[in-house]
């Protein structure tokens, strides 16, 4: 079973949750940040990472979504400033979704990801300020252990690592 790693990363958020999506998968894998990536369509998995930008998956990560309208299982995963329930995060995710309309989806998981001090100050001297700004503060730290964690449980549940595979929590602090 050929898979395939893609993701797109300004900061290193979503590069560490790829890694880490890498580091779990079985054999025959590769990892590969967008602008490098291949052509979707010599593998049977492909995870795809994005970050949000404005609302919606960053630039680069629209394009290579588009390309992967005919992959048999897609996994989806985000990072964001914005908290993991809110609505901004599930209409960044299911914009994600329509973007690569056609795909087989297996799977989708987002979580906060830091946003540098620069960003937020830049992001408060908006007007409007953007709505995930109230959330970013807490983005601090992120993706953590339990984001982790909970990463490996989605991706138990999609089939694409073994049951035995999750780890204990605490084990990536
Ligand atoms: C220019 C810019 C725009 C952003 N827009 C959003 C947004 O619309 N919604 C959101 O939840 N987070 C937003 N963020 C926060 C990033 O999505 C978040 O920090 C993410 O973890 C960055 O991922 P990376 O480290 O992989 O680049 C924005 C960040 C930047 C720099």
């Amino acid at each position: 079973m050929k898979q395939l790693v893609v993701y797109s990363s300004q900061s290193g958020n979503t590069k560490k949750l790829a890694e880490f999506i890498f580091s779990r998968l079985a054999e025959d894998k590769e990892i590969k940040s967008v602008a490098e990536a291949p052509d979707p369509s010599g593998y049977d998995v492909v995870a795809v990472g994005f970050w949000l930008k404005a609302g919606q998956p960053d630039p680069d990560s629209r394009e290579y979504l588009k390309k992967c309208a005919n992959v048999g299982k897609l996994f989806l995963f985000a990072t964001h400033g914005s908290a993991a329930d809110s609505d901004c995060a599930t209409i960044g995710m299911n914009r994600a979704r329509e973007l690569a309309a056609g795909a087989h989806i297996v799977g989708c998981f987002g979580c906060p990801g830091e946003v540098s001090a620069k960003v937020l100050e830049s992001a408060a001297n908006k007007d409007p300020q953007p709505v995930w700004l109230k959330d970013a503060p807490a983005a601090k730290g992120h993706p953590n252990s339990d984001d982790f964690y909970k990463l490996a449980e989605v991706l138990t549940e999609a089939g694409l690592i073994e049951k035995r595979l999750p780890p204990e929590k605490g084990m990536f602090v």
